[in-house]
């Protein structure tokens, strides 16, 4: 990829550029937690965006994605946003960046990337964090600290692409570290390291290619369901929430916003539980916190799909150890966790029956812990 975007470049631009890359991301366990002030278990994955860029002396960004075959320039000014969904990530990183009195002047960029889009696996985050990484180094001599570079992501999504996100994707993306799962805590930003090598287990995406187009911004929905329950229970956010506590605003809360924070409350200490399993080396027991993820946000928090419920049912009967919908929801991918001499059967099986029911394969995408952004040196 580094090859094919500095010759782009070099045709394109005439000169060279510093090439930067940021990941993708899986998430163990944790989904929906993070804009709750809960914790998260993600890590950065092979497959990342990368981007040649150079400063080009003026006031504009040029910039040319490979993948989509399509050019786009705009200023550094409020006003002059672009219409391209794809360009307002560079433009929103750009703005939150001299938002926070940082510098950015105009540069020339070509980008493209192996993260499948739509798939949950946070390519809109790798892009993000691909760009506030680099500008950081290039126009701000790596002053803005790492948790700043996510949030300049985070706000980037909020205010320039519409999705009240949390945390998660651009965290893991800054702070990805090869072979090592992260466990977040949203609220405190404190977080820690765990090495992740499950001996005799693979760990496997399938991707059902299916993305629903949702038209009323369901993630958005989900968010304000958790605040309303947080709010009538006088909290700021579900994090320091129980069940007991929910029983007793049972009647106060409508039944989708109780069903709502009724997973949060359960997802938030499976994290928790899930660290610990893996401390011990029980997998079963993070297999059985993943299954039960699937079923809170297929029944209670309504993310899931048709498609995924398939799929998790297929991993069920193939003895799978672990299963569930990964990411924001609506589609894309399961993460499984499944015993190597399991995998072959599991693999097949699924391939066949999905493609039965619904005319084509899901996509096996196996995945590799990794570094999250850095520059790419030769
Ligand atoms: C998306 C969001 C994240 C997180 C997940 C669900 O990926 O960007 O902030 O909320 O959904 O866990």
């Amino acid at each position: 990829m580094k090859e094919k975007i500095q010759e782009q470049f070099k045709q394109r631009f005439g000169t060279d550029g510093v090439v930067y890359a940021s990941a993708g991301r899986i998430n163990l366990i944790g989904e929906h937690t993070d804009y709750n002030g809960g914790f998260v278990f993600p890590g950065a994955i092979d497959k990342y965006i990368m981007a040649v860029i150079n400063i080009n002396g003026t006031d504009k960004v040029r910039v040319y994605s490979m993948d989509m075959d399509a050019y786009c320039e705009f200023g550094l000014k409020e006003e002059d946003a672009p219409q391209e969904q794809w360009a307002r990530y560079i433009f929103g990183v750009c703005r939150e960046i001299i938002k926070r009195g940082g510098t950015v002047n105009g540069f020339d960029t070509v980008f493209a990337g192996n993260v499948p889009l739509g798939a949950g696996l946070s390519s809109s985050a790798a892009l993000e964090s691909c760009f506030a990484f680099a500008l950081n180094d290039l126009f701000n001599e790596n002053k803005i600290d790492k948790f700043e570079l996510a949030k300049i992501g985070q706000s980037t999504e909020h205010n320039y692409c519409g999705v009240n996100c949390g945390i998660m994707d651009q965290f893991a993306s800054v702070f990805g570290k090869k072979d090592c799962l992260m466990r977040l805590d949203c609220r405190s930003l404190e977080h820690a390291y765990f090495p992740f090598h499950p001996e005799g287990y693979k760990l496997v995406l399938l991707n059902s290619k299916i993305k629903h187009e949702l038209v009323d911004s369901p993630y958005n929905k989900r968010r304000e369901s958790c605040e309303r329950v947080a709010a009538t229970l006088g909290l700021d956010t579900l994090r320091d929430a129980s069940y007991t506590m929910l029983a007793d605003v049972r009647d106060k809360v409508s039944d989708e916003d109780y069903r709502r924070a009724r997973f949060v409350i359960g997802e938030k200490q499976r994290v928790l539980d899930v660290c610990d399993a893996l401390e011990r080396g029980d997998y079963e027991t993070v297999g059985r916190c993943m299954y039960e993820t699937h079923d809170g946000l297929s029944r209670d928090y309504e993310v899931s799909c048709e498609e995924l419920d398939y799929l998790n049912d297929v991993a069920r009967e193939c003895g799978v150890t672990g299963s569930r919908i990964m990411g924001g929801g609506f589609g894309g991918c399961t993460i499984n966790l499944v015993k190597e001499d399991r995998y072959d059967n599991f693999i097949a099986t699924a391939k066949e029956k999905f493609n039965a029911k619904y005319g084509h394969e899901p996509e096996v995408i196996n995945v590799i812990i990794s570094d999250g952004a850095h520059k790419v040196i030769d």
